[in-house]
């Protein structure tokens, strides 16, 4: 288990795009092991590669913690990938690791699916809603450089 610094707002990496990863190696197992454990440790509910300074797409997430209270359910999309966002738009008070103290209503599809390769390097594709599919577009929103402060 390894703790990563979370970097935080001003950090010109937040802005930059991230690159494709082409082969789900140890390394990459790694990484998205630390983000979940920095995320956890932070009292996270989702976090983006850039945010511990990999511009890779990588981002992890965990709805469960916070809903169920304990209960861990990570997850782990590498490549992730929005195909289809719901008309439905749903309002949230959003916050980030990399933003402490800063919260913002946030508009978002109340539905998305995404594609994405899991922690073995198999092609997923999920349906997500409510806080999940909140959590999603705002980790992959980080993925191309776009923070939670710039959305509407
Ligand atoms: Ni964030």
């Amino acid at each position: 288990m390894a703790i990563r610094q979370i970097r935080l707002k001003g950090d010109e990496i937040l802005s930059k795009k991230a690159k494709p990863i082409e082969k789900v190696d140890e390394k990459i197992k790694e990484l998205a092991q630390d983000m979940l454990d920095t995320m956890y440790q932070n009292d996270g509910i989702g976090l983006a590669a850039c945010q511990v300074g990999m511009l890779k797409d990588l981002i992890v997430y965990d709805v469960a913690y916070v809903e169920e209270n304990g209960t861990k359910e990570p997850v782990v999309m590498i490549n992730p990938k929005i195909k289809s966002r719901s008309k439905n738009m749903v309002v949230v008070e959003e916050g980030c690791l990399s933003f402490p103290d800063e919260f913002k209503e946030v508009t978002r599809h109340e539905k998305v699916t995404v594609e994405y390769l899991d922690i073995d390097g198999n092609k997923k594709v999920k349906h997500a809603k409510g806080m999940e599919a909140i959590v999603i577009q705002h980790e992959t929103d980080h993925t191309e450089g776009i923070t939670f402060v710039e959305r509407d």
